[in-house]
């Protein structure tokens, strides 16, 4: 076996959703897996490719009609408008595997990369399982979950190689700010880093603009541009988590033709059919995305009132962007976040995650509301009623 595997451990999350699993009627606000089915136009267009035999082996690093679809949308909708040519489009299998490739493919064994603290456990092991070291920079409750600018340049050292960054974000539903952007690229610029950008929740932010770094980074040098990876999934936006279709950008040449071997010898490009449905949702209309946004906003609004009325809970902001509430517990709690979770969990089938899964907080909680209404709505009753004592 893979010595590097030993010690990777399976998020616990996944413990979480086992344990639910064989439960009736589970309260599942552990997991990031849209309520919504794909929009059906999405899915005529896989089954039209099927017909039309598009089932063959594609260029492995994406089919013409998806980058030229996927160029107008990251262009127009996201401002990254310079890059000059298909081949600087990656389709993957997903948000992950553009995470994985791009990690393997500009980490090198001791490099450090800043993430933001709570982070995404899977990008953490990613970056482990590329041979860096992730170092953790706190998001400022008192922020908004964002970065200390001080807290972000005291991190820095001549071993950091990229700075991760996501957002919206998972877990705490932070967003970034344009000038934080702004901030970090000149800090990318001064210390030569390369910034991955994990832009899973592009489209499902509340009440700001989403900015793309590498559209705030336009008019910033070729050389600071050619450093900057921008990863996006077809999985939030389009309900299309079982797809597995993701795509990266970089305007380097470089970065292009070694993520072209990590695809290569991964997967050889992604299913073809699965990348025309890709077509239909870029090309497609757009207004699912927006309908699911509301929606996932009535359910945070329910969320972080219903939560805020506990005596074990409190949010202080409600979440900006992705569909994530970061909880804190009260002193009302006097055990771990594990142990609140497994309390919900035994006493009203719901499932949570607690902080430690996303770095070492032990007074947090993380609860989706990608799941339906009723869910969340089931969830409050059972956190406004009386404590029972924790189960052994
Ligand atoms: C922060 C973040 N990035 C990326 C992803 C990747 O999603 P997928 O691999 O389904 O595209 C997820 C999925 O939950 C996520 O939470």
């Amino acid at each position: 076996m893979n010595n590097d595997l030993r010690d990777v451990v399976f998020s616990g999350i996944v413990a979480v959703r086992d344990r639910l699993m064989s439960v009736d009627n589970a309260i599942r606000l552990e997991s990031g897996e849209p309520s919504f089915d794909t929009p059906a136009h999405i899915k005529e267009a896989m089954t039209k490719a099927l017909a039309d035999n598009h089932t063959h082996y594609g260029p492995s690093t994406g089919v013409k009609p998806l980058k030229s679809a996927i160029m107008k949308k990251v262009s127009e909708q996201n401002g990254i408008d310079y890059l000059d040519g298909f081949d600087k489009i990656v389709v993957t299998s997903g948000g992950m595997h553009a995470l994985y490739c791009t990690m393997q493919t500009i980490l090198n064994s001791g490099d450090e990369v800043i993430v933001p603290q709570p982070n995404w456990t899977a990008t953490t092991w990613m970056i482990r399982l590329a041979g860096g070291k992730d170092i953790g920079v706190k998001l400022k409750p008192e922020l908004e979950y964002r970065w200390d600018l001080d807290d972000l340049k005291s991190a820095i050292t001549p071993q950091t190689k990229a700075i991760l960054i996501n957002s919206p974000h998972n877990p705490t539903g932070g967003v970034m700010t344009k000038a934080d952007m702004a901030a970090l690229l000149d800090l990318a610029e001064k210390h030569d880093l390369y910034i991955v950008s994990d832009e899973a929740y592009e489209h499902i932010i509340y009440d700001e603009t989403h900015y793309s770094i590498a559209a705030v980074a336009k008019d910033r040098s070729t050389k600071v541009r050619d450093k900057i990876i921008s990863c996006f999934t077809f999985s939030k936006s389009y309900a299309m988590t079982g797809w597995r279709l993701g795509y990266t950008t970089c305007s380097s040449q470089e970065f292009a033709d070694n993520m072209k071997k990590m695809i290569l010898y991964t997967i050889n490009g992604v299913s073809t059919p699965s990348q025309y449905a890709g077509v239909a949702a870029l090309e497609g209309p757009q207004d699912n995305i927006f309908t699911m946004r509301d929606t996932y906003r009535k359910r945070r609004d329910l969320l972080f009132d219903g939560v805020n009325s506990t005596d074990l809970l409190k949010c202080e902001t409600p979440p900006k962007g992705a569909f994530y509430l970061y909880a804190q517990i009260t002193d009302n709690w006097s055990g771990s976040a594990w142990d609140l979770v497994n309390y919900l969990i035994d006493n009203y089938s719901m499932g949570s995650v607690p902080g430690d899964v996303f770095y070492d907080d032990q007074k947090a909680i993380r609860f989706s509301y990608a799941c339906p209404t009723e869910m969340i709505e089931r969830a409050i009753m059972s956190l406004k009623a009386p404590k029972k004592p924790v189960s052994a």
